[in-house]
Parts: structure tokens; C-alpha cells; sequence
């Protein structure tokens, strides 16, 4: 098969971690007879410096022509680099909400599971980690906070400054659909999380959700607060199945979800649209005080990589191939510094990729 893939190596750690991911995707290709064309782009930061801004629609194009984008990070140190005195609409981040909206990617999967070999550096109580959890939080990308109307002025003398949450019930419900079609490949469990006592986007979220449940009839759905979700996640995670939330509550749950697998560079990301294309990327930033340290941990981007094979190609094996790769590396007590205990065999980021592929 050929594979036509854009890569956004970005900024921060994200180029080291990105070569290790493509490594992985070549030893992959040699091994089960595909081909490989990477097409490189620039975005965030990296774009920044060269175009002046974030995202240029000649790459949005590239991205669009391509089956899938394969993506590192962006952004960096918000005190201290450059790009921060840029206007807010010129900021790295800027170019990474334009190109979920430009390429529709409404759906954000974020797997969150706890290796058994990783229970050790889980900052759950024992007793909570030793039961495990397996999830996926299904983020909706391209509405609520991040993209409903802004400003900032001056009223009455006051500074005042306006985020807009808003949803329509088309927005929710193509979400609420992919949600409940994940649910119906794994354990049949959809908890929607929302702030229904508070707000109306919330209550409108609820009625598409329960809507939508009613063509999945196998599947148990709940709705559960977000605030509550925040305090379950560390209390009960092996209760969550699938995860379903709007933008910002998704940001938020997701980073603490990757924290008790013990690392936030454990954690993948696919965002779909209707169509077979997605972008994937790590769940985690750019980690800019690491940055260019060559001790980044590779996990989450090969993971990543290992979803894009999976959803976008249909892969499946080749996929499997690398998940169970990283699982036998870990079993094998490799581990980056972010994961480090005593006893184990510490490994920077190209380590980590040597021994990813050395597996496959
Ligand atoms: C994420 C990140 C982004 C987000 C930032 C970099 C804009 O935190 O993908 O979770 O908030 O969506
Ligand atoms: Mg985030």
C-alpha cells in the first residue's frame, strides 16, 4: 500500500519525537511491504519564524492532499519565547485550532490505559491502580469556547473581556454518533460529561446525547458532571469506558487522564472528520524546558502513529504491531526519564524509538 503522509514536526520537543515515530513507520513499512511518502510542513512556532504566521494556506492545502498528518507539537515557553508577544490570532496555537477547523476534525479520540507494566508510576493509591482502566475520551475539536466568539474591551472604564460557549445540536450529535460507534467496538459504555446544573450548551448536550443513545440500544449511557468526572478520574478511573465531552472539559479530563497512566507522554490523539483522513498527534505539548534534550519520551507520538495506521489505512496488524512492540519494551523495564524508577533501564528518546523498532 502506499501511504501518503504530511508530517508537522513543529516545535519544542516535538521534532525529536516525530523522527522516532517515523523511525518506527518505516521499519514498519520494510516489514510488511508498503511505501511511504512523507511530505513536510511547517506549523506553530517553526512556521512562525519562517512565514510569520502560525499556518499558511498553501500548508493547509498540502495537509488536505495528503491521507492523513502525522504531528509533533507546538507552541513554547509562554513567558519567555517570542511568539508570545505576537498578537494572540498570530500565536503558534492559533495555527493548530485553524487547521482543526480548516480540515473539519470535529473528533478527538484520546485512549487513556494503564500498562500493567506502568502500575508502578501511576500516582494512584495501590489499590485504585491495581485495578486498571482502559478509556477513551472523545473530545469534540472544532466548537464551544475555543471558537465561538472573543474580545476584550473596555466597559465603563472597565476591562472586560468575553469567551462565547457554543453548541448546535448538529455539532453534537456527529460527536455523540462517533462516540457511540467506538462504544459499540469496545465495552458498550458511553458516559457523556457536561455541566447540565449550570449551563444550556450543557442541557442542550444532554438531549442530543440521549437522542443519539436511542439508536444504540446495547450501549449504557450515563451523564455524569464534569466537576465529579475530575474527581471520579482519580477515585474510580476502571468505571470509564468511553468518555464523551465538549472542547474545553475534554482539554482538561484529558490531561488528567494521561497523568494517571502514570505520563503525559503516554498519551495519543487521533482527530477525525467524516472521512478516513485524520491528524495525529501526542496528547502532550511541546515541552519546551526539555526541548532539543534528546530525553523526550517518543511513546504517545509512535502510539499516535500506530492510530493513523489503524483509523486512516486500515492497518490493523501492522498496528498491532506496534502497540504490542511498546508493551514488550516496557516489559522489558526500558523506560524514558519521565517514567523512571529505580531498577529500570533508563533510555533517551532515540533509544526509545531503537527499541520500539527493534521489536516490530
Ligand atoms: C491539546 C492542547 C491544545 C488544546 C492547545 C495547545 C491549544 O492543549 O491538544 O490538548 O487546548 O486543544
Ligand atoms: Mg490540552
Amino acid at each position: 500500500m502506499k501511504l501518503n503522509i504530511a508530517v508537522i514536526k513543529g516545535d519544542g520537543i516535538g521534532p525529536e519525537i516525530v523522527t522516532e515515530a517515523m523511525k518506527v513507520l518505516d521499519g514498519v513499512a520494510e516489514k510488511f511491504g508498503h511505501e511511504i511518502e512523507y511530505t513536510q510542513l511547517l506549523m506553530g512556532g517553526a512556521s512562525i519564524d519562517v512565514h510569520g504566521v502560525p499556518l499558511t494556506d498553501e500548508t493547509i492545502e498540502k495537509a488536505k492532499a495528503a491521507d492523513a498528518v502525522l504531528m509533533g507539537s507546538i507552541g513554547g515557553d509562554t513567558n519567555t519565547s517570542p511568539w508570545y508577544k505576537l498578537e494572540p490570532s498570530l500565536r503558534p496555537e492559533a495555527g493548530l485550532l485553524k487547521i482543526r477547523k480548516a480540515l473539519n476534525l470535529f473528533a478527538n479520540v484520546r485512549p487513556a490505559l494503564l500498562y500493567e507494566d506502568l502500575a508502578d508510576a501511576c500516582p494512584l493509591k495501590k489499590e485504585v491502580a491495581e485495578q486498571g482502566f482502559d478509556m477513551v475520551i472523545m473530545r469534540e475539536l472544532t466548537g464551544g469556547l475555543y471558537f465561538g466568539k472573543r474580545n476584550t474591551t473596555v466597559i465603563d472604564g472597565v476591562k472586560t473581556a468575553v469567551d462565547t460557549l457554543e453548541y448546535n445540536e448538529n455539532e453534537i450529535r456527529r460527536i455523540a454518533i462517533k462516540a457511540f460507534d467506538i462504544a459499540m467496538k469496545r465495552r458498550k459504555s458511553v458516559i457523556s460529561v457536561d455541566k447540565a446544573n449550570v449551563l444550556d450548551s450543557s442541557r442542550l448536550w444532554r438531549e442530543v446525547v440521549n437522542e443519539v443513545a436511542k439508536d444504540y440500544p446495547e450501549v449504557k449511557l450515563s451523564h455524569m458532571l464534569v466537576d465529579n468526572c475530575a474527581m471520579q478520574l482519580v477515585k474510580d478511573p476502571s468505571q470509564f469506558d468511553v468518555v464523551l465531552t465538549e472542547n474545553m472539559f475534554g482539554d482538561i479530563l484529558s490531561d488528567e487522564a494521561s497523568m494517571i497512566t502514570g505520563s503525559i507522554g503516554m498519551l495519543s490523539s487521533a482527530s477525525l472528520n467524516e472521512t478516513k483522513f485524520g491528524l495525529y498527534e501526542p496528547s502532550h505539548g511541546s515541552a519546551p524546558d526539555i526541548a532539543g534534550l534528546g530525553i523526550a519520551n517518543p511513546i504517545a507520538t509512535i502510539l499516535s502513529a500506530a492510530m493513523m495506521l489503524r483509523f486512516t489505512f486500515d492497518l490493523d496488524e501492522e498496528a498491532d504491531a506496534i502497540e504490542n512492540s511498546i508493551k514488550k519494551v516496557l516489559k522489558d523495564g526500558y523506560r524514558t526519564g519521565d517514567l523512571y524508577s529505580e531498577g529500570m533501564k533508563k533510555v533517551n528518546c532515540s533509544e526509545m524509538g531503537d527499541l520500539i523498532l527493534a521489536n516490530i
